[in-house]
């Protein structure tokens, strides 16, 4: 079999052996999908202007983030239910993170309880994304849950106080078939636990997601976290400053992979007023639409930390599982340094602003 050299490639693969309704749980943005669009297309449309005559035989990808040196920027996005999409789920997204020194975000919609992954790929190195429960004791024991089982930070969505509306995933009748159960979820009272997006409490809520979430519960759970907490789904300049009075050790510019507001600005053109905002002060992640080692090459000259795959890691698992979800790793990161090395920029921690350019319209 050749080698699979582009990301597309993974995509067309995952799409022939997923059943149609996993696809389109995967494959879906919200409403007309303009934001999913935008997310991709944004990267495109800033140039690399190269820089030349520069000794770029030695290349440095490592990256410092909370206290750890991790060997390059590409982390793995938290994404629900890895059971629809490979026989082991989570535990094959694990030893893919491990074989390709990336992170793997657990999902609270995991479909393998973190302390099952934890102990059966010990080598992975686990965060946990938490979705905010109705109740607090709840939402306190699940933190405990994620930092007992060794999760090294906690990333807190907070772009959800509703899902979007999906429009492809509601027409394929979204449900979890019998052999996925969100295992961080048990032990709720049985009638929150709908098997599908589209059933929920009051018309617009979803029951395993609280409405209620203000930047003063950010506060409570910077008391009780014992690792690194990060606000994942910021856009809004104006927001960090809120982020950072509240106790955020990193701000996560994300808009859901374009699954919950459609017409949301894409993440690449909302990073430099967050950047701008942040002045250095927390790191910064990003995901969505990167597909390639350009994409995160200009996230990162722009001042994002370290970046995240969601999809195309995803595409990778369903069609190789974790030997795939290791080249699909490699792939973006062997194109990073290429990228790299055409601008002369030799240390992905320097890269200079400089080398972009957005053509004059
Ligand atoms: C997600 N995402 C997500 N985010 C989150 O905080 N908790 C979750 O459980 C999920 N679940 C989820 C499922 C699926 C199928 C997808 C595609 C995405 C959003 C995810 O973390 C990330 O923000 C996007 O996937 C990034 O965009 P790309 O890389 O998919 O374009
Ligand atoms: C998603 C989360 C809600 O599908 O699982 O984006």
């Amino acid at each position: 079999m050749s080698p699979i050299l582009r990301i597309s490639e993974y995509a067309r693969q995952a799409k022939a052996v997923l059943p149609h309704m996993a696809w389109e749980y995967l494959d879906a943005g919200a409403g007309d999908e303009l934001t999913l669009a935008r997310n991709v297309l944004d990267f495109d449309r800033i140039e690399l202007w190269p820089r030349l005559l520069r000794d770029v035989s030695e290349l440095e990808t490592r990256v410092p983030l909370f206290g750890q040196t991790l060997p390059h920027p590409i982390l793995l996005a938290p994404v629900g239910y890895h059971k629809l999409f490979s026989p082991e789920g989570e535990l094959a997204s694990a030893r893919g993170a491990a074989l390709s020194g990336s992170t793997l975000s657990v999902s609270t919609m995991t479909s393998v309880a973190i302390e099952t992954i934890a102990r059966e790929v010990p080598d992975a190195r686990l965060w946990f994304q938490l979705y905010v429960q109705r109740d607090r004791g709840f939402t306190q024991h699940l933190i405990e849950r994620a930092q007992d089982a060794g999760a090294q930070a906690l990333i807190v969505t907070i772009d959800t106080p509703v899902l979007g509306n999906r429009i492809r995933e509601t027409e394929a009748g979204f449900t979890l078939p019998d052999h996925v159960r969100r295992e961080m979820l048990q032990e709720l009272p049985k009638d929150l636990l709908v098997r599908g997006h589209g059933t929920d409490l009051e018309g617009i809520y979803y029951p395993l997601i609280s409405p209620k979430l203000e930047w003063k519960d950010i506060e409570w759970m910077k008391s009780v976290a014992r690792v690194p907490v990060i606000l994942k789904g910021i856009l809004h300049p104006d927001d960090v400053e809120l982020a950072i009075q509240a106790g955020a050790d990193g701000i996560f510019v994300s808009n859901h992979g374009a699954r919950n507001l459609d017409t949301a600005p894409s993440t690449i053109s909302a990073l430099p007023g967050i950047v701008e905002k942040t002045k250095g002060r927390v790191p910064i992640l990003l995901d969505g639409g990167i597909r390639r080692g350009t994409d995160i090459f200009k996230a990162l000259a722009l001042g994002a930390t370290a970046v995240m795959i969601g999809r195309p890691f995803v595409w990778a698992l369903a069609a190789h599982g974790a030997q795939g979800v290791k080249d699909c790793v490699d792939l973006l990161l062997h194109d990073l340094k290429v990228t790299m090395a055409l601008c002369g920029q030799t240390s992905v921690a320097t890269l200079e602003r400089s080398v972009l350019r957005r053509p004059e319209k």
